[in-house]
């Protein structure tokens, strides 16, 4: 079982999310989108979306400090563990918080505003069900599990393991004492990566790099007066 959990899967979710990406460019490039629903309510989606996009990129900023650099890498420079630790679950759980407020908002959105629900597609529910799981899991062991047991030492059990994926030599005995709550939260983690290329999050692929340095579209004039100046200007 622990080699099913912590080598198998994450390979055949990783496997999935590659090939059904590729296969998804490959003959389905018109559907790749984030289909908007603005049109459809603006309001939840206006705190729902900006919170929980904000939120998530820091949240990936921790998952790089704490699962991609090694612990010694904090013991070279001298910082102490309850400093690394403090400033994750203080500075962790603001992030995790936000996201989490913004994908609540958003499934809230989905599930209760009738235009919404009428053009939501099964998959648009599967993202966010998962997304629900996987946030309010991770929040639930920075907060909660941490401030009743103290901070659990991730370092050096899931960080390892999830490095070793990377480089073809996984260790499933690092998980197997792992906190159930944060066991599930990968797994749960594994799954949405492989519904990547069957959901709108294939947006993830196409972020818009270029967008702060492109030049400014105008799709309207501000005022009367700049609107009036428009049309003088065009004959109008
Ligand atoms: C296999 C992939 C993943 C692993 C191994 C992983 C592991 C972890 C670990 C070790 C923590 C810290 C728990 C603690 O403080 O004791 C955490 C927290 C958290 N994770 Fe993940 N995670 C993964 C993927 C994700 C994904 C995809 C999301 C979001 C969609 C996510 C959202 C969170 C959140 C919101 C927190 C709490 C706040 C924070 O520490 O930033 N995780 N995760």
């Amino acid at each position: 079982m622990a080699q099913f959990l912590w080598v198998i899967l994450p390979y055949l979710c990783l496997a999935v999310m590659i090939v059904g990406s590729i296969y998804r460019y490959t003959y389905g490039q018109l559907s790749w989108t984030s289909k908007s629903s603005e049109i459809l309510e603006k309001g939840f989606l206006r705190y729902g979306s900006v919170l929980f996009h904000y939120g998530i990129f820091a949240v990936i900023g921790g998952h790089v400090m704490g699962l991609l650099i090694p612990i010694s890498f904090y013991h070279a420079l001298g910082v102490p563990d309850e400093v690394y630790h403090a400033v994750a679950i203080y500075a962790g759980g603001a992030a995790g918080l936000v996201t989490w407020l913004g994908v609540i908002l958003l499934l809230i959105r989905r599930i209760f505003n009738k235009r919404v629900r009428k053009h939501s597609s099964p998959s648009d529910y599967v993202t966010l069900v998962l997304l629900t799981i996987v946030i309010t899991l991770g929040e639930f062991m920075t907060t909660v599990y941490s401030g009743i047991n103290g901070a659990y030492e991730y370092r050096t059990t899931v960080g390892p393991w999830f490095r070793d994926i990377f480089v073809f030599h996984p260790n499933a005995s690092l998980m197997v004492h792992v906190p159930l709550v944060l066991q599930i939260h990968a797994i749960a983690a594994w799954l949405l990566f492989a519904s990547i290329p069957f959901t709108r999050l294939v947006h993830i692929y196409s972020l818009p790099w270029r967008y702060p340095t492109r030049a400014p579209i105008q799709f309207r004039s501000r005022t009367r007066y700049q609107r009036k100046a428009y049309q003088n200007k065009a004959g109008q």
